[in-house]
């Protein structure tokens, strides 16, 4: 009898053990990018994105196996301008089930920085947990003079386990910051440090591998968000027009003509447009084509029945989402509603 005592009490103390020194699952999802881009030489700035492999990223930085048990997996190897509709979905669909079937503690994302802002945007409206989901990029290719991604994929591991992270929804990693998928944008073509927050700034940052917050999102996300992929093969056709001067309506006849499910308006100041372009919005809408208006001011919310009666001709208005990110979430609102006012909701909530 005392020699089972004895067994079961060793057997205890080695699951213990076991477990506290358990490192957090993290799964790594590699869709392409500059992170794993490849230039002809160091110094050039000559490369082409989508071409190093995922275990080849992770073998690049060690020091992430200190922070996780890390794997990975390689989902596409794209440049992110060629991000369509059908990774959207692979990919929502495959966090969804590595977080909720799998169990993986975390999952980070490596993607392009062109398109990075919209599909964190779709994800953070689609994914159903509240584990962390960070994406990683990088503004120079892994074989350039001090390439970034190593570090930016650190940091985003860091942030991946950090408990800080979780329940903030889909988070971006780049050059040190956090920024959340709701107001994260490119502001430079080049520069490492090109993502920011629009007005309301970083959401946290990482240093020394931990991850600190400053603030929290105030829309809904993951958890909280009515759009499930789960059961779609596709999404609604939604496009953009750019509003200028004197802007020819063509491109949005185009759409109507192309029996497009929704237009947003990336319109001049306050969300508006060229009364040629008005007058084929206005049809547009009456056709049951959704019109979003937005802007392409850099900054500010595109605001509702402002300059333009919204309620007269059952416009939407962007409110805070740029024209990028209006036209993610009218996709998924289209999913489940052709109604302007439930749709000028969604932009109120998400
Ligand atoms: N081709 C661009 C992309 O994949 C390069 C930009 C980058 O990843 O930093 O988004």
């Amino acid at each position: 009898m005392k020699r089972l005592k004895v067994i079961a009490f060793a057997a205890a103390t080695l699951l213990c053990c076991i477990s506290l020194s358990a490192k957090p699952k993290v799964r790594i999802v590699a869709t392409g990018g500059t992170i794993a881009g490849v230039s002809s030489s160091s110094s050039s700035s000559a490369y082409t994105a989508g071409q190093v492999g995922i275990q080849t990223l992770i073998d690049a930085v060690p020091q992430i196996l200190d922070l996780a048990d890390v794997s990975g997996e390689q989902l596409v190897n794209i440049g992110s301008q060629d991000m369509n509709d059908e990774v959207w979905l692979k990919l929502a669909k495959r966090v969804n089930q590595l977080l909720e079937e799998e169990d993986y503690d975390a999952v980070v994302i490596t993607h392009g920085t062109d398109t990075m802002e919209e599909t964190a945007y779709f994800l953070n409206l689609t994914v159903k947990s509240d584990k962390p989901v960070i994406m990683a990029g990088s503004m120079r290719p892994s074989t350039a003079i001090s390439a970034d991604g190593p570090a930016n994929l650190y940091n985003a591991v860091a942030a991946a386990v950090s408990p800080a992270c979780e329940g903030m929804g889909v988070l971006c990693c780049m050059n040190n910051q956090l920024l959340d998928a709701k107001t994260v944008i490119k502001t430079h073509t080049i520069d490492c440090d090109t993502f920011e927050g629009g007005p309301s700034g970083i959401i946290g940052y990482v240093y020394n591998g931990e991850a600190h917050m400053l603030q929290r999102p105030m829309n809904k996300h993951t958890t909280e968000s009515v759009f499930d992929v789960s059961g779609l093969d596709k999404l609604p056709q939604v496009g953009i027009v750019y509003g200028y001067a004197n802007a020819s309506a063509l491109p949005m006849k185009a759409f109507v003509d192309a029996k497009f499910d929704g237009i947003v308006l990336a319109g001049v100041g306050d969300g508006n447009f060229y009364k040629d372009v008005f007058e084929v919005a206005v049809e547009a809408q009456q056709k049951g084509i959704q019109i979003v208006r937005s802007s392409r001011c850099p900054t500010g919310p595109t605001c509702l029945n402002s300059e333009v009666d919204d309620a007269k001709y059952h416009f939407v208005a962007s409110l805070d989402l740029n024209p990028q990110k209006a036209r993610v979430l009218l996709m998924l609102a289209l999913t489940r509603t052709h109604d302007w006012e439930k749709i000028q909701e969604y932009f109120m909530e998400y």
